[in-house]
């Protein structure tokens, strides 16, 4: 399997930054009553997470939600479960699901979907990664760190089989 990196170490730094950046401009304009709770989509978030959430400047709750869609393949099956629940009662709070790459955006719609319906005073989505526009597909996305082409992508928490997650850059893999 053949691997080009296609977003560095550096750039995601970078633009982890911006969108720190842009979060705590938008979220600090508001008057809140608790502080804003991150819900890494897990696992592939916990490396944007990590990074995005110590690059900004106020107060933030963390909490994690397990879903799946791939199951090891490297199509999504569209049929998402959610494998670890919330620990937070989310009612009246602020959230922003931190994800890390939207493909067909189905997981995100059935996420948005199924928080919705516990009330949250605002939802919102980080992705790190989208295929959206390379596939033609609006999105609906609040926040999203870089545009890619419609490849399959590892590193960064991304990972193929579970392998290269601990890569510190994304790259395209290839078969051969
Ligand atoms: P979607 O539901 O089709 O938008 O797929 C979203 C989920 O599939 C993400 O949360 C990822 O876990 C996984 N995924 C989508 N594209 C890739 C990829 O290129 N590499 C690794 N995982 C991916
Ligand atoms: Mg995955």
């Amino acid at each position: 399997m053949e691997r080009e990196a296609i977003v560095s170490e550096a750039a995601i730094q970078r633009r982890v930054a911006e969108l720190a950046d842009q979060i705590c401009r938008e979220y600090g304009l508001e008057k809140r009553e608790d502080r804003l709770l991150l819900v890494g989509v897990l696992k592939g978030s916990f490396h944007f997470l990590s990074d995005l959430s110590r690059q900004l400047s106020f107060d933030v709750e963390v909490d994690f939600i397990s879903v799946s869609s791939y199951a090891g393949e490297k199509k999504s099956s569209g049929i998402v479960q959610i494998r670890k629940d919330l620990d937070t009662n989310i009612e009246g709070r602020d959230v922003l699901i931190v994800e890390d790459i939207v493909d067909t955006g189905a997981t995100l719609r059935h996420l948005r979907e199924l928080l919705g319906t516990r009330k949250p005073r605002s939802l919102r989505v980080v992705s790190l990664l989208s295929k959206l526009q390379a596939r033609g597909i609006p999105s609906d996305i609040e926040y999203i760190g870089f545009e890619i082409p419609d490849e399959f992508v590892v590193g960064y928490g991304l990972d193929y089989g579970e392998r290269f997650r601990n890569l510190p850059y994304i790259a395209i893999l290839r078969e051969g």
